[in-house]
């Protein structure tokens, strides 16, 4: 598998493709437009689709295992840059998961409450009955082997307290089967002992489903060598101390994230919300992922909470979200989350080594210009010429492009 992609920058749409269902990783049924009529249904007032474009991410090597990840972005060079770092990964024996646990959390939360202890020993005492109902609200999460694992009740401030219910929704990312139970616990708790419930609705602070990939790269692999690697460590440390620049490094990584979960049909607000939140958790803005130097390798680590799934909502309706994941060889969503941290360690890598040695812009600007000579009205074969002469003439404008696109043509 490894290499398959070998150039792919250069290859045509069609190779690509061909690459792909080589691989087996490719169905024309799947890559189909949906119809408006299901659009229509999802959400409110449709009035038509809105496109961007899906790339592959090849060859990454996670536990031994090849995938080739689908990326949607409107963002020049996010796939590149994951792509690189991928490749130089890969050379230095790819990722390793160090952990992964998945269960999803819900808040029931109640006001007014005086006598916390009182309340405490009746939700305690009414455990039995709690998982009794979750059951009877949710049959089919348990007949999936999933369900509630534990509640917990903690006070609050201001007289407030929440119940946390910790439900396992197997391959679902898990916001109705949450919700659901949720809902039908506060109908009990209303009902039946008059509680003062203010709401209940699933957490995005998946901390209950969090992911550790790691990787190890030696500095030998790298331009200028332990230079580089000694960078890209302080680049990692300097995000520690100052939450300006750690926002911008969590971004990067984002933006393999992001990518990731747009194509495969996830919640991009929940996986964002989550992540930052996460990051914070500590009472001060950190960095997602880290890199540290030991010896002559880079030793790099991720962890992110990832609150998604690969069934549910309305992904089985889109069929390029099922493309996405016959692309990744992927049917569970412990799976997609072990590639998801991947990613984002690849995205934030490949940030940090252009940051450290030759800046952004210089990869940046061939992307750029390439969009301008498109903007421009340059056909795909006048592309990498429009693009080599706005390099060089340092004149990456709408205008110089329409100027050479015209000198050309005469
Ligand atoms: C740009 O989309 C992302 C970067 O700013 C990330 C970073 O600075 O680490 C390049």
């Amino acid at each position: 598998m490894p290499n398959s992609f070998k150039h792919s920058n250069k290859k045509s749409i069609k190779d690509r493709i061909e690459v792909l269902k080589n691989e087996n990783l490719f169905e024309d049924s799947l890559n189909q437009k949906t119809d408006e009529e299901t659009f229509n249904h999802i959400i409110e007032n449709f009035v038509t689709t809105y496109e961007l474009g899906l790339g592959i991410s090849p060859d990454f090597l996670i536990d031994d295992k090849y995938y080739h990840i689908p990326m949607v972005t409107e963002e020049p060079s996010v796939v590149a840059g994951a792509t690189h770092a991928a490749k130089i990964i890969e050379r230095n024996g790819g990722f390793k998961i160090k952990s992964v646990k998945r269960q999803m959390i819900g808040q029931i939360i109640f006001r007014n409450v005086v006598n916390f202890d009182e309340l405490n020993n009746l939700i305690k005492s009414l455990e039995p009955k709690l998982h009794t109902l979750s059951k009877e609200a949710h049959p089919n999460i348990y007949q999936f082997g999933g369900g509630v694992t534990e509640f917990r009740f903690e006070q609050k401030a201001h007289n407030f307290a929440c119940l946390y219910v910790v439900v396992n929704t197997k391959d679902a990312m898990g916001a109705n089967t949450v919700n659901t139970i949720l809902e039908y616990l506060t109908q009990f708790f209303r009902n039946e002992y008059k509680l003062d419930i203010l709401m209940s609705i699933l957490s995005n602070l998946a901390t209950e489903s969090v992911v550790t990939a790691t990787t190890k790269i030696k500095a030998s692999t790298l331009k200028d060598g332990l230079k580089t690697a000694q960078k890209i460590h302080d680049a990692s440390l300097y995000a520690k101390v100052d939450p300006y620049r750690a926002t911008t490094h969590n971004k990067g990584i984002m933006n393999g994230v992001t990518a990731l979960m747009l194509a495969t049909g996830n919640d991009t607000r929940a996986v964002e919300a989550g992540a930052h939140a996460f990051a914070s958790i500590s009472g001060k803005y950190q960095p997602l992922a880290t890199w540290e130097l030991v010896g002559d390798e880079l030793i790099g680590s991720i962890t992110l909470p990832l609150n998604i799934g690969v069934v549910g909502g309305s992904m089985n309706l889109l069929p390029k979200v099922k493309l996405s994941r016959k692309i990744l060889g992927i049917t569970t969503a412990t799976e997609l989350m072990k590639v998801a941290a991947c990613l984002g360690l690849a995205q934030n890598f490949a940030a940090l080594y252009a940051l450290t040695t030759d800046g952004i812009n210089k990869g940046h600007m061939k992307l750029h210009a390439r969009n301008v000579a498109l903007e421009a009205g340059a056909l795909k074969d006048q592309v990498e010429d429009v693009v080599n002469h706005l390099i060089k003439t340092n004149s990456i404008t709408k205008e110089s492009a329409i100027n050479y696109l015209k000198s050309i043509k005469k």
